[in-house]
């Protein structure tokens, strides 16, 4: 089988290379205002309806054997959409966690929260809690939730904590590089994001991992809007990301 030319005879799933999967696969959910509008409905309906793309999202990538799935669910400049709105997301934030974790945990998944839980209603703050809590152990993928999240806070609260412990005579500033910063970053240990996808149109990364994606290769699934992604989307995007050439600042030469 060819590597470069997708055989239409052939589902997509089988046609991925197990042995070149993104480690971590970072995604944008946008799309579901519009996706509501469209059907003539309030856009917090397309945000119910975005929970069966997630679910479609951590079911694919179990299925193929992604290790880690990082989902932008809310970010710190959502805050600023009108109350209904951001009552709404947080109102089904915490009945999906609730709903999804006995499902989460039977396909061995294992939730994690980066952001500034802090600011999340105490209700959706507790059910994540108990949830990540109640999935710690398991070993299969690691879905990420990023909410009250944004790359330059997490990066801020980084600088914070190395400044913390220079005056604390924790830390000496030559010590301070890349691996370290990296580890202080909400991720901690998640490998840097490998392949970026955004539905709904827009080309941009939206204040969304901006020091893990230095080198992510982006996908702008452009004819979507999120509540319509499905596992078929998701194995046409790692297909998609096989086929390119990642170089990391190198020449095409040196990478064959
Ligand atoms: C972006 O679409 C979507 C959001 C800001 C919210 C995403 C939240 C969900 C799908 C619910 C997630 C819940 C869990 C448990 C993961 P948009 O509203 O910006 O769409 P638009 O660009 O069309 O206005």
């Amino acid at each position: 089988m060819s590597q470069n030319v997708l055989d239409g005879s052939v589902a997509i799933k089988e046609q991925i290379d197990r042995d070149k999967l993104p480690r971590h696969i970072a995604i944008i959910m946008d799309g579901n205002g519009r996706w509501a509008k469209k059907q003539g409905a309030m856009r917090i309906f397309g945000h119910h309806h975005g929970i069966k793309a997630v679910r479609e999202a951590v079911e694919g990538c179990g299925e193929i054997g992604i290790r880690f799935l990082t989902l932008y669910t809310f970010s710190t400049e959502n805050w600023n959409r009108p109350k209904i709105e951001v009552d709404g997301i947080m109102q089904l934030l915490a009945k999906t966690i609730h709903e999804e974790v006995p499902r989460l945990h039977e396909n061995n998944v294992r939730l994690k929260v980066i952001g500034d839980r802090d600011s999340l209603p105490k209700r959706a703050r507790q059910k994540l809690e108990d949830a990540i809590d109640y999935t710690k152990d398991n070993t299969g993928l690691t879905l990420c939730l990023a909410l009250s999240y944004s790359g330059k806070w997490d990066i801020i609260q980084a600088a914070k904590s190395i400044a913390r412990q220079i005056k604390n005579n924790e830390l000496a500033i030559e010590d301070i590089n890349e691996e370290m910063f990296g580890s202080l970053l909400s991720t901690e240990e998640t490998p840097d994001v490998d392949l970026m996808i955004r539905t709904g149109g827009d080309h941009r990364i939206s204040n969304y991992l901006l020091w893990q994606s230095a080198y992510a290769e982006l996908l702008f699934m452009d004819d979507i809007f999120w509540p319509e992604f499905d596992r078929e989307h998701l194995f046409e995007a790692v297909y998609t990301f096989q086929q390119r050439e990642r170089r990391f600042g190198k020449t095409g030469e040196q990478v064959k």
